[in-house]
């Protein structure tokens, strides 16, 4: 099999493409591993590990490492998180799962990223909770990438070691995604604020807390699209 015959998904292809070039990678909760396999058939990355937790996404792992005859390349990890990671990895991949537990992830092990100057992380949500996390944790947000797939906006966030303090609004929005303002950013903000103003609508106390939080949301949104 050759790097042809993997297709990967609109939202994997623009995660593949923030990788950086020549590094060790370690992709946690890599599931079917496409993203290491794609990686080192392209010689993008020299080395990978494809780290799973649960027993059937890992062997989904496994096999799909034969099928791409990349074994020589790409290590099948089962492992929790971080909790394995080699020395000699320097880019740590963690897509395709909630905000708050790529941040459990990292937060579990952090002692681990010693020798990691790269994060490339793909939340499906709670976006600013991963973000406030890197800004606490020594790592500077060199990228971002809204990718639209299948009715749903995918954040990307390329995340180098540094320190930048972010304001609010960027946290939320993401500090590149907010200077670029690019036409994703608009069509995702103004899809959630038009969502928020039906739930809003369908509130009968304007007056109540709920209704009050949803409003200074619209207005957030608003404000920055
Ligand atoms: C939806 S899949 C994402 C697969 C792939 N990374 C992608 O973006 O397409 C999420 C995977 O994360 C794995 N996972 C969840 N928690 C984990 C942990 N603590 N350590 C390693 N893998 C984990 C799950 O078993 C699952 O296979």
């Amino acid at each position: 099999m050759t790097i042809d015959s993997l297709k990967l998904s609109k939202r994997l292809q623009a995660i593949y493409d923030i990788v950086p070039q020549s590094n060790v990678l370690a992709d946690i909760g890599s599931d079917h591993a496409l993203l290491p396999i794609a990686l080192v058939l392209s010689g993008k990355v020299t080395r990978a590990y494809a780290s799973e937790i649960n027993e059937g996404p890992y062997e989904a792992t496994v096999k799909n490492i034969a099928k791409y005859g990349v074994s020589n390349y790409v290590s099948a990890v089962l492992s929790d998180g971080l909790s394995n990671l080699e020395k000699d990895v320097n880019t740590v991949s963690i897509c395709g799962m909630g905000g708050s537990l790529i941040v459990d992830i990292l937060d579990r092990n952090k002692a681990k990223l010693d020798n990691v100057d790269t994060l490339v992380l793909g939340p499906n949500n709670n976006e600013e909770t991963v973000r406030i996390w890197l800004m606490n944790n020594g790592f500077e947000i060199a990228f971002e990438k809204i990718v639209e797939e299948d009715g749903h906006f995918y954040e990307i966030i390329k995340a180098c070691k540094g320190f930048k303090a972010y304001t609010r609004d960027e946290l939320f929005f993401g500090p590149v995604l907010l200077r670029e303002k690019n036409e994703a950013f608009i069509r995702k903000w103004s899809n959630q604020r038009d969502h928020l103003l039906k739930v809003m609508n369908n509130i009968n106390d304007k007056k109540s807390s709920n209704y009050c939080m949803l409003e200074l949301m619209v207005n957030l949104i608003n404000k920055n699209i």
